[in-house]
């Protein structure tokens, strides 16, 4: 049995990850940790929680020794568009947090995920069907540190054989935990404003089509690349993995089926927008396909019933104000 520490457990991903790796892997045996102490709000049921700042090095030993740990889970992250508002901070923490994982999975034999993005591709990148091994070169402070990441991972595996791995995730839609700025986050927020307020401001134009993926896939994924059999393994760093691609349209005709009165308006953010613009339309996951054998459970039309019924009994409590649509719909929730 695995025993894992994940980093950066209190985020988007991380909240839901802890979960699903302790249904599998059983709740003592997956540390949660994170910098915020209030992070432990979304763990309760009574697995290990610990307090951790992921540049700390001598603490992440400390943690790893102590849980005996063989496996560890890297979700730390500033995203894309929170990124560009402070570059050095990015590349701090996003390259930080992974130097020290990487060392310390080399000193101690453990195995390391580390998530890249479609952040990694750049302008010159074919956007439809974008290829496994295609060009990288981003614009964002927060591609670049992914893409150095994903070089880091083939390194420290080529050169002192650590088991790296990655997949390149899409935007992600989940329920618990909202996203921290990035250039996807509109794809959560939607669907409570829809809810709340039968309205939304876009800031993503029409035509912006992107990979998005539903947390479910997303924790698969993760899970399933880790317990994949490493002799098949081609790209370590990074599987493209994809689910669905839309654009602010295309979610909002989903809405529709089940909300006919929402409305869509637009109001866009230049830097998501420009950040966006340089992203994949759509990519080609083929090699994780092949490779270890990743199948996405859903699509567009099945997440939105999910998300709004799940996001209904969530907001039922909410008494926020809807007279802004930019700020209401149970961010306190
Ligand atoms: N969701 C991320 C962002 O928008 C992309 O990986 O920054």
């Amino acid at each position: 049995m695995k025993k894992i520490l994940v980093a950066g457990a209190g985020g988007q991903i991380g909240t839901e990850l802890i979960p699903a790796l302790r249904q599998i892997y059983g709740t003592d045996n997956v540390v949660a940790t994170d910098i915020r102490e209030d992070a432990s709000q979304f763990f309760t049921d009574g697995g290990p929680f610990e307090l951790l700042d992921a540049l700390d090095g001598e603490k992440t030993r400390n943690l790893i020794k102590k849980y005996n740990i063989d496996t560890v889970f890297n979700m730390v992250a500033l995203l894309s568009a929170v990124g560009e508002k402070n570059p050095m901070l990015s590349w701090k923490v996003n390259m930080g947090a992974l130097i020290n994982l990487l060392e310390l999975s080399k000193e101690l034999n453990l195995s390391l995920f580390t998530p890249s993005s479609i952040g990694a591709f750049g302008e010159s990148t074919p956007h439809d069907n974008t290829p496994q091994d295609t060009i990288q070169r981003p614009g964002s402070i927060y591609g670049v540190t992914k893409v150095a990441g994903e070089l880091l991972c083939d390194y420290y595996f080529n050169k002192y054989g650590v088991d790296t791995r990655g997949v390149r995730l899409p935007g992600i839609i989940s329920n618990v935990a909202l996203p921290g700025g990035g250039t996807t986050d509109y794809a959560v927020d939607i669907f409570y404003e829809a809810i709340k307020c039968k309205k939304y401001t876009a800031n993503l134009k029409p035509g912006t089509y992107l990979d998005m993926m539903y947390m479910p896939d997303a924790t698969k994924a993760t899970v399933e690349l880790m317990e994949a059999n490493p002799d098949k393994l081609i790209h370590r760093n990074c599987f493209n993995v994809a689910a669905m691609s839309f654009d602010p349209e295309g979610i909002a005709m989903e809405i529709r089926k089940h909300i006919p009165e929402f409305q869509l308006s637009y109001e866009i953010d230049d830097v998501r927008q420009a950040i966006a613009n340089s992203w994949p339309n759509k990519m080609d996951d083929t090699c994780a396909r092949e490779e270890w054998g990743w199948k996405p459970d859903w699509d567009l039309p099945k997440m939105t019933v999910d998300m709004l019924a799940v996001l209904n009994r969530k907001l039922n409590s909410c008494d926020c104000d809807c007279g802004d649509a930019g700020k209401c719909c149970g961010k306190n929730n």
